[in-house]
């Protein structure tokens, strides 16, 4: 590790003394200068040669360093497919001078990250729990914070400690994270308690504004007591950061967010040291507001608000979830946070499975289910929007940064390969049960090219 550091620092000293002959080289009075060039880029070329091999021989070095450069991820992921070497010509981007990484990146046709870590996650009860639970290994994630909008809702630490059991029978390599549901129920006491037993976070509901929140809550300051005791015992706090809709006040689903933005802020002013999460931003507001505010402030983004706007999910129930798409300068802004690669944007899917029969019914149900695809949805997302390079720390590093939390012993290093194929279609359907006809789950993009798929998981 020491080695492959040096190597990069040696390899910055060279870029710098390539990029000073550079600056001057145009005169061709400084034949002199042009030799130095010439020296430099054979060294750097030999360099390369050296730091690829290295990386060949043991491409889980680039997961290691805590540098990372795209160069790198660039290197890693060609590295395991053309043992050969590079397939792109270093001499020529040496000796032209141009960037081309741009060029590059296009042509990157597999990656290998850690395996990934989704902040907000439902898993649901019964057969569909059964049926979800171990395609989050499938979707390429190792690390899950669950969410407790079961029927009734996981209000105490007892009944959270008894779900996690459920899941982890279910998907025995996947490290959970449980969180308590907010209501008059939970004391400050049992704060405490949950606390003690590794629970994480306790979710806000506002009521009625989606699945199963009809226990949600109306007023946070009568919460004061039970936030304090988060704050004091390190839980993190998890809004659903919508208030509901209210003809009279001319509140809907489109500006239900940016409204709620306000007590965002005041809750955060009054509890700086209690760590919050916006989950599942949609706008530019939350964006903004979220990038305002301090570092215990952070922000999950889902997939599909990466992808949809406010025309893809009217008339398309399977796109519809709450906080709906926005738009289009809302999904930008959630694209750029991402692309700019700020720390406490992470990724938190929301993925929310329910039957067809409930989307496709009389009033759909909101929720977009995309746990089994989760890394090749977001490889095809970050490659279209410009930042596959911005990937990595999104989906398996920011989260876990911010929450300071760790896989479970011995699944700590998992990787997962993707690999760019085209004909790789999203299924149309998952059968709830394989025993009883309760019906199917269709995915997000359901019968989709993608073109991402993953090759090697969790190894
Ligand atoms: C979620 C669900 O179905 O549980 N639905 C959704 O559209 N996101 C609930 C939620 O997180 O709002
Ligand atoms: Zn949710």
């Amino acid at each position: 590790m020491k080695l492959l550091r040096s190597l990069l620092e040696e390899l910055e000293d060279l870029l710098l003394a390539l990029q000073s002959t550079r600056n001057v080289t145009g005169n061709k009075r400084m034949p002199n200068r042009r030799k130095k060039k010439k020296q430099l880029v054979l060294k750097i070329q030999m360099f390369i040669e050296k730091v690829l091999s290295r990386l060949i021989a043991d491409p889980s070095l680039v997961m290691h360093t805590a540098i990372n450069l795209p160069f790198l991820n660039l290197l890693s992921s060609n590295a395991e497919n053309t043992p050969e070497g590079p397939p792109w010509d270093i001499k020529s981007v040496l000796q032209t001078g141009k960037d081309k990484t741009k060029k590059t990146l296009s042509m990157t046709t597999s990656i290998t990250i850690p395996s990934a870590c989704d902040f907000h996650l439902h898993l649901r009860q019964d057969e569909m729990m059964r049926m979800v639970t171990p395609k989050v290994q499938e979707g390429g994630v190792s690390l899950a914070y669950i969410m407790p909008n079961l029927q009734p809702p996981i209000k105490t630490t007892a009944e959270a400690l008894a779900y996690k059991a459920e899941l982890e029978a279910l998907a025995p390599n996947v490290t959970f994270y449980m969180t308590l549901y907010l209501s008059p129920e939970l004391t400050p006491e049992e704060v405490r308690k949950a606390a003690k037993a590794g629970i994480a976070g306790v979710k806000s509901y506002p009521r009625g504004v989606t699945t199963n929140s009809e226990s949600g809550i109306e007023n946070y300051e009568v919460y004061y007591p039970v936030f304090k005791a988060m704050e004091e015992e390190g839980l993190v706090l998890n809004l659903h950061g919508e208030i509901p809709s209210d003809a009279e006040k001319d509140i809907c689903v489109m500006n239900a967010e940016e409204r709620f933005l306000p007590q965002l802020e005041k809750i955060h002013r009054a509890f700086p040291k209690l760590k919050i999460v916006l989950e599942h931003a949609t706008t530019k507001a939350a964006v903004d507001m979220v990038k305002s505010l301090g570092d215990t402030v952070g922000c999950s983004i889902t997939v599909h608000h990466l992808q949809l706007i406010v025309d893809d999910w009217a008339g398309q129930a399977h796109h519809f979830c709450k906080p709906v798409a926005k738009y289009p300068h809302d999904r930008d802004a959630l694209r750029d946070i991402v692309k700019s690669g700020h720390p406490r944007f992470f990724l938190g899917t929301d993925s929310a499975p329910h039957p067809i029969a409930a989307k496709e019914g009389p009033k759909s149900n909101a929720g977009v289910f995309t746990t089994p695809l989760v890394l090749p949805y977001l490889a095809k997302i970050f490659e279209e929007i410009g930042c596959l390079d911005k990937l990595e720390n999104f989906a398996c590093h920011y989260g876990r940064q911010f929450y300071g939390l760790s896989h479970k012993q011995g699944f700590e290093d998992k990787k997962v390969t993707l690999v760019k194929e085209s004909n790789t279609v999203v299924p149309a359907k998952f059968e709830i049960s394989s025993t009883e006809d309760l019906g199917v789950v269709v995915p997000f993009y359901a019968n989709k090219d993608i073109g991402w798929k993953i090759t090697s998981n969790f190894y």
